[in-house]
């Protein structure tokens, strides 16, 4: 049986990764450590209650000694680390949490997973700890070069406070390759989009507020461009990556799906008001609002290696991906409600003035 210690599997991506494997696999550990933040749910991870094979652990990454406690509670196999401050309009207003879970984080779960494999001639056994990264910390792509895409050898140019803490984090988790021969993989997604996830990201932001007739906010001209991944894709990537990645190899993920932020958010009015049957719910409800500070226009991503090297392409076509997304969302009132309590209201109030 394989062991996986999953960070931050109480968010978006890692609980779908948490049930994807628990749906795949018979024999598995699950070890999900999370430490709770207004991202993290368990409700999540309701359909998994009282399964053997999901410890859940409620710990900070950056808590060094409950991190080495795990390590040598459950021993496990593989780290996936999830666990970040993962919005950026956050990291604009209060960076330091980002570089403190982001990069320190990381750097802790490095140390402490490096003492904890390290056998006595210096190697590392049948272990892999993966880092899940982001396109952005690549910076931007110009709209006028829509051939022009982000490979692994793109050089890092990260703009946000958000992608700075992830790029670090990566030169962190590759100079532990070089110095120490440990081994890792590092994937870098575009933006995912799918069921559970935390209603300030676009797409559910505009789901939701869409359903409650409230303003959908759009960024400045609307004509950024994100390269847009099923969250069930990407999961079934970082499985192929933790299993068969080449150590010490960077993967992109991401699926040739790039579209400006209007056309999603028209494309959502549209599926919305027709999966209910409301009128009301249409294109007056957008408002343009003042640009993000240092928006990067343009996210593509060439994911050519990770299909010639494992086989991995995205299977879920945007037209279905987003009809999926948006059924969960109608499916499950009580989730957003329950996410949307308290500090999300707060956020929402003060982001948009509402
Ligand atoms: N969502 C995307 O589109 C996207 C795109 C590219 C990369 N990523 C990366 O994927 C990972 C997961 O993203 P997500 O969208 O699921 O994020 P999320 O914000 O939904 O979830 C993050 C999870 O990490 C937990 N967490 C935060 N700080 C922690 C800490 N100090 N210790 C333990 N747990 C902590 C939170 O409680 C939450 O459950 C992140 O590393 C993010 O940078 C996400």
């Amino acid at each position: 049986m394989r062991t996986y210690l999953v960070t931050g599997g109480a968010g978006f991506i890692g609980s779908n990764f948490v049930l994807y494997l628990l749906g795949k696999h018979e024999d598995v550990r699950i070890v999900n450590v999370d430490k709770l933040t207004y991202a993290g749910n368990l409700e999540n991870l309701r359909s998994r209650e009282g399964d053997p094979r999901h410890i859940f652990v409620q710990a900070d990454i950056c808590d060094k000694a409950a991190m080495e406690g795990l390590f040598d509670t459950y021993q496990p196999d593989y780290v996936i680390n999830f666990a970040a401050e993962s919005h950026v309009d956050r990291s604009i207003t209060n960076p330091e949490v980002f570089a403190e879970t982001n990069v320190m984080g990381t750097v802790t779960l490095l140390n402490v997973a490096r003492k904890a494999w390290e056998t006595g001639d210096g190697t590392f056994g049948q272990h892999k700890f993966v880092q899940v990264s982001t396109d952005e910390v690549y910076g931007s792509l110009s709209l006028e070069n829509p051939e022009v895409f982000f490979t692994e050898d793109t050089p890092l140019c990260p703009h946000s406070p958000y992608s700075a803490s992830k790029a670090a984090a990566d030169m962190f988790v590759l100079a532990y390759a070089d110095t120490f021969g440990f081994p890792v993989n590092i994937t870098r997604c575009s933006n995912n989009y799918g069921p559970y996830q935390f209603p300030e990201k676009l797409i559910p932001l505009m789901i939701n507020n869409a359903l409650q007739h409230k303003a959908l906010p759009v960024y400045g001209d609307g004509l950024n461009v994100r390269d847009w991944l099923f969250v069930e894709d990407h999961c079934k990537a970082i499985e192929m990556v933790a299993h068969n990645g080449k150590l010490g190899e960077v993967y992109n993920v991401g699926g040739h799906n790039e579209r400006e932020n209007i056309f999603i958010v028209k494309a959502i009015i549209a599926e919305v008001s027709q999966a209910v049957c409301d009128p009301a719910i249409n294109e007056t409800l957008i408002g343009y609002v003042t640009d993000r500070k240092g928006h990067d226009r343009r996210y593509g991503i060439d994911p050519q290696k990770i299909k010639r090297d494992l086989g991995w392409y995205p299977e879920t076509a945007f037209e279905d991906g987003i009809v999926k997304t948006i059924a969960w969302y109608l499916d499950n009132p009580e989730w957003v409600e329950h996410v949307t309590s308290g500090a999300y209201q707060d956020y929402y109030r003060e982001a948009y003035g509402q």
